[in-house]
């Protein structure tokens, strides 16, 4: 093995031919072709195809190297081809199962592991394996245990595409098309907003909620459920302000209310602790985890107490949620291994080390920099919001554009927000030093900053 091979993983970026290089815009065109139009944007910028990940680098089909900032959409917590994913590959004796009928010994071994990460002494467990069928399996067990089908989500939050979880995703740009197929009974609330709102925004939206809860959804079903992020994510990495999430969690307490966390971006380490909801203050009914749980392998979970999840009647043969892949063997193999790391590996203290060191190094370099409004976020979960030189309208695309420049200097990073006025960064904990600091040299220059 080459000393390249060996050190894939903690390279720095290099690119050749630029980025996106020959081989990816001639797969563009023929991905054109054959996939429809509405799944992966193509012009001479965007994208690259990956051939190979480790650590916190990609290779793309023209062999250029890039820095991962995104972990593949958050997945990819303890780097690409991490040792739980490792182990579970060449381990496998059963790679597919039958999970709702004779169950593999890994997903019985895997829900006894995640019934202790909640503080339910009678959790209770559905897998599945997307983040959007765990809320959907949510959203059925919370209207099965409230007996009211209203639901308050938030605006700016992102809980999937389906149609159960596109309901509660409020961003135009999922729905049109497909509004008379969503369920009507959702009321959304404003998340606070402390960028704009000098009070930090949490006042105007628990009057919402209460709104809401009182009156009902716009429908004018009775509402019996909240689903909140703890840390919204795909909209931009925005915390809410101390004391928010407990008095959501009282507002819901005292209107009788499920409160689901979708915590399948928050949840799994990325926050700096296993499940987000304790660090804001949450305290939610039901707990949707997926992403970084399977390490690159698709699994997702909905968790509950015996009291909520008993909502469902017993099975008298067959399953009345399931999916032909849920327990999937390798995946829960592999999610073992990640709930061994975030148990025993300090995996969340390097998390919160390298998450601190980030937002610091991130608002040093970019603290007044006109454009740069805020660098928030928690754990490796990380914002920056773009504004208009009046410092408080949302820079409308500037993300997209900021994560455009990154690629061609070998960064991959995402936008977020409802107007792609966010770079969202939420690498692997696995960064070396020098990564850390080409990160910062070059989001500092795209954005800016002037010493790049
Ligand atoms: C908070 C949250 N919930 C749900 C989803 C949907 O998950 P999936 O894309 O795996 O269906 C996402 C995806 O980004 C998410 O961020």
């Amino acid at each position: 093995m080459t000393a390249e091979a060996l050190s894939f993983g903690s390279l720095l970026p290099s690119i050749g031919a630029g980025a996106p290089g020959p081989v990816s815009r001639a797969m563009g065109e023929r991905l054109r072709r054959v996939e429809s139009r509405n799944v992966t944007f193509v012009d001479d910028g965007w994208p690259i195809f990956w051939a190979e990940a480790g650590g916190a680098n990609v290779r793309d089909a023209d062999g250029n190297v890039f820095l991962d900032l995104t972990s593949a959409f958050g997945v990819s917590l303890l780097g690409h081809r991490s040792a739980p994913l490792e182990r579970a590959l060449t381990e496998a004796r059963l790679v597919h199962g039958m999970g709702d009928i004779h169950p593999p010994v890994a997903k019985l071994e895997l829900l006894e592991r995640l019934v202790e990460l909640v503080p339910w002494p009678d959790a209770r467990v559905v897998l599945a394996n997307s983040g959007s069928e765990a809320v959907e399996i949510a959203l059925k067990t919370a209207a099965r245990a409230s007996g009211r089908p209203g639901i308050v989500a938030f605006a700016g939050g992102y809980h999937g595409l389906t149609l159960g979880s596109l309901a509660t995703t409020e961003r135009e740009h999922f729905r049109a098309g497909s509004e008379e197929r969503l369920y009507g009974g959702v009321a959304f609330a404003p998340f606070p907003d402390r960028l704009r709102d000098s009070n930090g925004g949490g006042e105007a939206s628990l009057r919402a909620v209460e709104a809401a809860l009182d009156g009902g959804a716009p429908n004018g079903d009775p509402i019996g459920t909240i689903v909140v992020e703890p840390v919204q994510a795909r909209g931009g990495a925005r915390v809410p302000p101390e004391g928010y999430m407990a008095a959501l969690s009282d507002l819901a307490a005292t209107h009788d209310v499920v409160i689901v966390a979708d915590e399948v971006f928050t949840g799994m380490g990325r926050c700096g602790a296993v499940l987000a909801s304790p660090r804001v203050g949450l305290r939610p009914d039901v707990v949707c985890v997926g992403k970084a749980l399977g390490a690159g392998l698709p699994l997702s979970a909905c968790l509950a107490p015996a009291k909520v999840m008993d909502a469902w009647p017993e099975s008298t043969g067959e399953a009345i949620h399931t999916s032909t892949f849920l327990g999937h063997p390798l995946a829960c193999s592999a999610a073992i291994g990640v709930l061994d790391d975030l148990r025993d590996g300090g995996t969340l203290e390097a998390v919160e080390r390298l998450g601190t060191r980030l937002r610091e190094g991130l608002g040093e370099k970019l603290g007044g920099v006109e454009g740069v409004g805020e660098v928030r976020g928690l754990g490796l979960l990380i914002g920056i919001e773009l504004v208009e030189p009046d410092g408080r309208t949302a820079a409308s695309g500037a993300g997209v554009r900021a994560a455009r420049r990154l690629l061609a200097r070998g960064i991959l990073a995402l936008p977020a927000g409802d107007q792609g006025e966010v770079l969202e960064i939420t690498p692997p904990v696995c960064m070396t030093d020098e990564q850390i600091e080409y990160a910062l040299e070059h989001v500092d220059a795209v954005l800016g900053g002037g010493r790049g």
